[in-house]
């Protein structure tokens, strides 16, 4: 039956994009009002990303962040968006240890979470748990290049696919992880922190869409966290996202401005308050 949803972005409508050049919008969301105001204003895709560890709980990584947490965030962003595809972030050693603890941890991020399909890091050691996860029925999308679980084995937040550099993907080993998570099963790969031209060496190899953040322009689409889009970040945000707002400002200045009508009796006055 035709539905008031007829433009629902499903999976297969981001492979639909990357055959016919149209590129994809996905923009990391963690709760109701930003998936509303996101998914109203038609981004194709929402990523309830493990980032919240950072970007709402004030981490200093993703790695604490537990499927729970997903799953009530997610369940938040799923209530928000009536178009937007719904993706949920597999947490750190939700789905490293078996493929067995991938399966049942997937199909909680779907059944208890609402998401429409879920994203795991890595690449060639990840592509059984990917192929297992296809195999049920459950979209997978990779992430590859700077994978933030890995934050230990990287040492920080760095640039991939540079050759020499210790703790660091080099470029054959990147171009075999997308090939490996396309063989998998995976319907789209995030490029995180790669050089432009290895990203669209990447993009041209597969037949998926590859999703960059910092990977320059010839990704099929681009995703941004929220909070650097708004300028809402704690901290200085990284050297590849644009801020399209300064919401920490305007924010900071409202409540300075509350602050100073209370303290100086000009709040509530008598448009606010009941006469009876
Ligand atoms: O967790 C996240 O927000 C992400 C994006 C940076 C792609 O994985």
């Amino acid at each position: 039956m035709e539905s008031a949803m007829t433009d629902k972005v499903r999976v297969p409508d981001l492979l639909r994009m990357k055959a016919q050049g149209r590129r994809i919008t996905m923009l990391t969301a963690y709760d109701y009002p930003f998936a509303r105001i996101f998914d109203a204003a038609g981004v194709d895709a929402l990523l309830v990303g493990d980032s919240l560890g950072m970007t709402v709980q004030g981490q200093h990584s993703t790695l604490p962040v537990t499927v729970e947490q997903v799953i009530y965030h997610a369940q938040m962003v799923a209530r928000g968006s009536r178009r937007a595809l719904v993706v949920a972030d597999m947490p750190f050693l939700s789905y490293q240890a078996s493929v067995e603890q991938a399966l049942l941890n997937a199909g909680r991020l779907i059944k208890e979470g609402g998401a429409e399909a879920v994203k795991v890091e890595g690449g060639e050691a990840i592509a059984p748990t990917v192929r297992r996860l296809a195999e049920i029925d459950v979209p997978v999308m990779g992430h590859i290049g700077l994978t933030p679980q890995s934050v230990h084995r990287m040492g920080g937040f760095r640039v991939q696919g540079r050759a020499g550099r210790p703790g660091v993907r080099s470029r054959e080993m990147l171009l075999k992880d997308a090939a490996a998570l396309e063989e998998a099963g995976a319907f789209a790969i995030v490029l995180e922190a790669i050089p432009a031209p290895l990203a669209a060496e990447i993009t041209a190899q597969v037949h998926v869409p590859t999703i960059g953040i910092g990977a320059g322009p010839a990704c099929d689409g681009q995703v941004l966290v929220m909070h650097d889009l708004l300028g809402l970040s704690a901290c200085e945000p990284p050297r590849f996202a644009k801020s399209y707002a300064t919401l920490w400002r305007e924010v900071s200045e409202a409540v300075a401005r509350y602050l100073a009508d209370v303290r100086e009796g000009r709040f509530p006055d008598a448009q606010h308050s009941y006469q009876e």
